[in-house]
C-alpha cells in the first residue's frame, strides 16, 4: 500500500506549478457510472472497474466531461456498496486498487475526469470500527464513533427515539448486549457519530487518500445527514418517509453539517487541478440546497427539486427560475439531473401513463436539461432512452428497501439493470457471463450497437447535443435564461446566440421560427408560416 501511494504522486495533476483555474466543473456534463451495471470485464455477471476502463472511449466519444462512479469499495453489498467496510480498498468483485489507478490514468489520458463516491454518513456493520464497537460493549470509548444508546421502556426494549429508517422500519437496531445503534438506512449501515474527532480525522484522511490517487472529485452520499440534532429528539410523527426532503429533520439538513464541508473544501483547494465535491443533499428547498455550495463549502449539489418536477411547462419554468435564483447569491453553478440509481428512469417517470414509457418525452426533457446554464448529470443508459424495468421478479431483487418495507415497490432495482451494448449475445454485450439482473429482450434494439450511426436514435441525439454544448460555449455558461412569450404548455427561452423551444403539450404548436434548427428531439417542420413544433418536443435553434 505504501509503495502504491508513493507511486500515485505521478498522477496527471501532480505538479509544483500553480494550475490556472478553468472552472471546468461549472458547466460540466457528468456521467454517472453504476459499476455493477455498466460493463463486466471478467464475465462474472457483475460490472467491474476493468469493464469501465474498456468502455472509457465510449464516454469520451459521447462527449461528457467527467465520470462519477457509484461506490466500488470493499463492502458486503447490503446496499449495493453504499455500506463500506474499507474506504481505502476496492471490493474484489469490482477489481483492485491497481485497476482503480489504471482507470484514473486512462480517463485522464482521454481527457475525462473521475469523481468517486464518498459515503460518510454511515459505514458497513463489517467496518473494523463497528466490529470493535460491538466487541467492546456498552460504555467503551470505541462505541462513541457511532450512535449507541440504551433503549426506552422498563427493560430498554424500546428504541431510544421515534426515528424511522429511510428504508422503512425503526432507525434503531438492538445489539446483543442490549444497547441500540442508529442506522438511518439499513441495519447493516450504522451511522457515524460526526461529533467524534476521530470520525472527522478519518474522513479527512480518506479524502486525501483518493486525492493522492488522482481523483478529480467526490460525490458526497447523504451529505445532509452527517450531523444529528443534540439529544436526538423525537420527531413526533409517523410515516417519516413522507417528510424526507420536505422538512428539516433532526437527522437531515442540520446546520452543523456545513462546518464539515468547510474543512473538506480547504483540503480540496490544497490540491492542483480543481478537485470538486458534489452534495447529495435532499433538502426541502433549493434555497437550503444553496447552503451546501457557498464559496467555502462544496462546489455543486444535485438539484433534486428539478428531478422531481412533472413534465409541465409552468412547473418547469418555475423550478428553473427558482434554481437559478437560489444559486446566484452563492455564485455556484446550478445542476440539472433527471435520472440516477435511486429513482425511476425518466423515460418511464415522465410518461403520462406510468405503466409504460415515453421515450419521446424523455428525449425532449433531456434536450431541455442540456440547454440550461450550469452542470448536467447523465445517468448511464439514459443516453439510450432506457426505460425503468418494472417487471423484475421478486427473487432477483437486491434493493434493501424492497425487503424492509412491505408494500414498497422496491423501485431501485428497476433502474439498475445492466445496460445493453450489443444487439446480440447473452447479456447484450454487458459481459460474457450473463447479468446480475435480467435485461428485457426489447433492449437489443436499444443497445449502443443498434443505435450507433442511426441519426434518429437517442444515443445520436445525446452525442449531437453534447457536441453542440462544447461548440457553443455560452450554452452551459451563465446564470440565467431569458424567457420569451409562448403559448400555454410551451417554453421558449433565449441564451446567447441560441433559443430553446419546448412543447410539453400532446398536440403540435405553431410558432414563428426563431432561427435555424440546430437539433431537435423529434422532426420539426419549418415553413414560411412558422415552425410546427410536434407534441412533446424540444428544439434548439441558432439565432
Ligand atoms: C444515497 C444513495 O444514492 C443510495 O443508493 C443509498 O442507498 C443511500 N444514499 C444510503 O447510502
Amino acid at each position: 500500500m505504501t509503495q502504491y501511494l508513493a507511486d500515485s504522486t505521478r498522477h496527471p495533476h501532480a505538479s509544483d506549478q500553480p494550475v490556472a483555474a478553468t472552472d471546468w466543473w461549472r458547466d460540466a456534463v457528468i456521467y454517472q457510472v453504476y459499476p455493477r451495471s455498466f460493463a463486466d470485464g471478467n464475465g462474472d455477471g457483475m460490472g467491474d472497474i476493468p469493464g469501465v476502463r474498456e468502455r472509457l472511449p465510449y464516454l469520451r466519444d459521447l462527449g461528457v466531461d467527467a465520470v462519477w462512479l457509484s461506490p466500488f469499495y470493499a463492502s458486503p453489498q447490503a446496499d449495493a456498496g453504499y455500506d463500506v467496510a474499507d474506504y481505502r480498498a476496492i471490493d474484489p468483485m469490482f477489481g483492485t486498487l491497481h485497476d482503480a489507478d489504471g482507470l484514473i490514468r486512462d480517463a485522464h489520458r482521454l481527457g475525462l475526469r473521475i469523481i468517486v463516491d464518498l459515503v460518510p454518513n454511515h459505514s458497513s456493520d463489517q467496518h473494523e470500527w463497528f466490529k470493535q464497537a460491538l466487541r467492546e460493549g456498552p460504555g467503551s470509548p470505541l462505541r462513541q464513533r457511532y450512535h449507541f444508546r440504551p433503549g426506552k421502556g422498563g427493560n430498554g426494549e424500546l428504541p431510544p427515539n421515534d426515528w424511522e429508517s429511510v428504508f422503512g422500519g425503526p432507525a434503531w437496531t438492538r445489539a446483543a448486549d442490549g444497547e441500540w445503534f442508529l442506522h438511518l438506512f439499513a441495519p447493516e449501515q450504522p451511522d457515524f457519530n460526526w461529533e467524534h474527532p476521530a470520525v472527522q480525522d478519518e474522513f479527512r484522511s480518506i479524502l486525501r487518500f483518493w486525492l493522492d490517487m488522482g481523483v478529480d472529485g467526490f460525490r458526497i452520499d447523504v451529505a445532509h445527514g452527517l450531523v444529528k440534532a443534540d439529544g436526538l429528539p423525537d420527531i413526533g410523527a409517523h410515516e417519516q418517509l413522507k417528510l424526507l426532503g420536505n422538512d428539516v429533520l433532526p437527522f437531515f439538513d442540520q446546520d452543523g453539517v456545513h462546518e464539515v464541508y468547510r474543512s473538506w473544501r480547504r483540503i480540496l483547494d490544497e490540491y492542483h487541478g480543481e478537485r470538486i465535491a458534489v452534495a447529495e443533499a435532499w433538502t426541502p428547498t433549493v434555497e437550503r440546497t444553496a447552503n451546501y455550495v457557498r464559496s467555502d463549502e462544496l462546489h455543486q449539489a444535485f438539484n433534486f427539486q428539478y428531478l422531481g418536477t412533472k413534465w409541465d411547462a409552468a412547473e418547469l419554468r418555475e423550478v428553473i427560475d427558482r434554481s437559478l435564483d437560489a444559486m446566484r447569491p452563492v455564485a455556484a453553478p446550478t445542476t440539472w439531473v433527471l435520472s440516477n440509481h435511486d429513482v425511476v428512469r425518466h423515460a418511464t417517470r415522465l410518461s403520462a401513463d406510468q405503466r409504460t414509457y415515453d421515450v419521446r418525452r424523455a428525449r425532449a426533457a433531456s434536450l431541455l436539461m442540456l440547454a440550461l446554464p450550469g452542470s448536467a448529470y447523465v445517468y448511464q443508459g439514459e443516453e439510450l432512452g432506457l426505460p425503468e424495468v418494472t417487471d423484475l421478479p421478486d427473487e432477483v431483487r437486491q434493493d434493501p428497501a424492497f425487503f424492509r418495507a412491505a408494500g414498497q415497490d422496491g423501485f431501485r432495482d428497476g433502474c439498475r439493470v445492466p445496460i445493453p451494448w450489443t444487439a446480440e449475445g447473452g447479456s447484450y454485450g454487458f459481459g460474457s457471463g450473463g447479468s446480475w439482473l435480467p435485461q428485457p429482450a426489447s433492449w437489443a434494439s436499444l443497445s449502443v450497437e443498434a443505435q450507433t450511426g442511426d441519426p434518429a436514435s437517442t444515443l445520436e441525439l445525446y452525442r449531437a447535443a453534447l457536441r453542440l454544448r462544447r461548440e457553443l460555449p455560452g450554452l452551459g455558461a451563465g446564470e440565467s435564461v431569458h424567457w420569451q412569450d409562448a403559448p400555454q404548455g410551451v417554453l421558449v427561452f433565449r441564451r446567447p446566440g441560441f433559443v430553446c423551444t419546448v412543447n410539453t403539450t400532446g398536440a403540435p404548436v405553431t410558432l414563428p421560427a426563431p432561427g435555424t434548427v440546430l437539433l431537435s428531439s423529434a422532426p420539426v417542420e419549418v415553413t414560411a408560416d412558422g415552425a410546427v413544433l410536434p407534441s412533446d418536443t424540444t428544439v434548439w435553434w441558432a439565432v
